[in-house]
């Protein structure tokens, strides 16, 4: 059930407008004053706020002012019989979802709400991202005894009280991620949103709207309205994955966030203002990539403000037994299995091992071992080291298309509900790729897919065209055609 809080000094106007907007599912509660809307819309922990500009005793701006102080992400739309430039820019400034004029209500209404209802739910649903521990439990959660790891955590601690932003680096699996849910969690904005956001995992085209969202109709496809993540995280924080990724363009965008704290939707020249901590985290050296000119040198010192590096697992042993440990009792607990131990020598084996895939590599060995025992000790022989794949790993040259799209056919079915499967949410990306499609109807998918991934297969193998057949898993012959059909030698630089 969601519910609108309509607020306007006619009696006749709120009528109306509750008859046009009540669902089955959708509940409308009427208001005729500001200050009663105000305390209505709490109390009813209501999606939409919909209000006239002309209202007792403050005006309908200060209403939504008021609102959005006290819920950053509240949904607020305005409606005017005037509608001056003024209250109209003011309104959006203030991030109000919409301004209609009442003379186009009749036509606008429905539309609007709809939008933003979605928008509102869509908003809602990053509260999947809030940590769902509590602060004993997420101290346990990061594991690590060792000099390197104590001053990590003193980092968080030293960090979290500011809104400085964040550079976390580390290989892949050491950590990062966890670290920039950490010091979200212990800063003031842990009741706001932790919202996630892998630049390396969405297509170059759809990470700018992604990001700043769009209005409708500003490239062919946005059908909606979109909110983007920089809206969505208002008062909390962004942890921009996979920095080293992000395409020229959208770094530009970035930094004028992180300088003026303003932004605008594509399609929109409407500035939007928005008080948000960026956490970025990356496995590049972004120095490199700074002398290649992949990455803004004016965007990279605006985010090493402060710089939290994870060292790799090998060279921080000591914490090779506790995160054993730690994992063999989450792995029984979560997996329903019984408890096993390692045995001293097994441990040895697992001191002695590089971990190229960190902590990640460590804790699927360790569940592969404690499904596959049929004793609740484990020996040298029951370790499957460096037989699982890495997830993804710290490759510099790792692809995004890769990523995204997965797994080879036929690889993850018997991995994936052991969690042994590659570290990234296959569902997630898919999620990701149908919304994509259905705002974009020219998008073919299947067709669309298949050309990233040849380009992607050939662009990792610098185009080996045995190797990049191996990898997509169809022969020399077809990939050749594939080549020829997409036209896409011109792309790759590559003859
Ligand atoms: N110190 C630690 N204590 C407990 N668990 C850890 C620790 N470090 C990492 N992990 C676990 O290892 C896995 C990988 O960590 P995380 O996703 O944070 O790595 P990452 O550095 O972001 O990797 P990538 O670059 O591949 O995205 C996660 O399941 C995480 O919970
Ligand atoms: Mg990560």
């Amino acid at each position: 059930m969601q519910t609108i809080v309509i607020v306007d000094p006619e009696t006749d106007f709120l009528e109306w407008a509750a008859h046009q907007l009540k669902t089955p599912t959708t509940a409308v509660l009427t208001a005729s004053r500001a200050d009663e809307a105000y305390k209505l819309y709490f109390a009813q922990e209501a999606d939409l706020l919909i209000t006239e500009t002309h209202l007792q005793p403050f005006s309908g701006l200060e209403l939504l002012a008021k609102v959005r102080q006290k819920d950053p992400n509240a949904m607020v739309v305005l409606t005017s019989a005037f509608g001056t430039t003024q209250s109209v820019i003011e309104s959006m400034k203030l991030g109000a979802y919409d301004f209609i004029r009442k003379e186009s209500l009749p036509f606008n209404l429905k539309v609007v709400v709809d939008a933003a209802l979605k928008a509102q739910s869509e908003m809602r649903n990053a509260t999947a991202f809030k940590p769902q521990l509590t602060v004993d439990q997420h101290q346990d959660s990061i594991v690590g005894q060792s000099e390197a790891m104590q001053q990590v955590f003193k980092m968080v601690g030293r960090v979290s009280h500011s809104d400085a932003p964040v550079m976390i680096t580390g290989e892949s699996g050491s950590g990062k991620e966890l670290v920039a849910r950490a010091i979200h969690h212990y800063s003031r904005r842990s009741e706001q949103f932790f919202v996630a956001i892998n630049c390396a995992a969405i297509p170059e085209t759809l990470l700018e709207s992604e990001l700043f969202g769009h209005e409708k109709g500003s490239f062919t496809g946005a059908v909606t309205q979109r909110v983007g993540r920089f809206e969505q995280s208002n008062g909390g924080t962004l942890f921009l994955d996979e920095i080293g990724e992000m395409p020229m363009p959208v770094q530009s965008k970035i930094l004028r966030v992180l300088q003026e704290g303003e932004f605008s939707r594509l399609g929109s020249n409407v500035t939007l203002r928005t008080d948000v901590r960026i956490v970025a985290a990356t496995n590049k050296n972004l120095e490199q990539e700074i002398a290649r000119k992949h990455f803004r040198e004016d965007l990279f010192y605006r985010l090493n403000v402060v710089r939290i590096h994870l060292p790799p697992l090998r060279q921080r042993v000591e914490d090779v037994r506790l995160l054993c440990e730690y994992f063999l009792a989450k792995i029984s607990l979560q997996k329903h299995l019984p408890r096993v131990h390692l045995s001293e020598e097994a441990l040895k084996v697992m001191e002695a091992y590089p971990w190229p895939g960190n902590v990640r590599e460590l804790e699927n060995t360790l569940q592969r071992a404690s499904v596959m025992t049929t004793t609740d000790v484990l020996l040298p022989k029951d370790l499957p080291l460096g037989q699982i794949g890495v997830g993804n790993t710290g490759n510099e040259d790792g692809d995004a298309a890769v990523e995204t799209a997965g797994p080879k056919p036929g690889d993850s079915v018997a991995a994936g509900p052991l969690g042994i499967a590659p570290a990234f949410n296959i569902q997630a990306a898919i999620e990701l790729l149908f919304r994509a499609a259905a705002e974009d109807h020219s998008l073919q998918l299947l067709p669309w897919l298949e050309r990233e991934f040849t380009i992607a297969a050939m662009k990792q193998t610098r185009g080996n065209q045995l190797k990049a057949a191996k990898i997509l898993g169809v022969t020399r012959a077809t990939l050749r055609k594939r080549i020829e059909r997409f036209g896409i030698t011109r792309e790759l630089n590559i003859q």
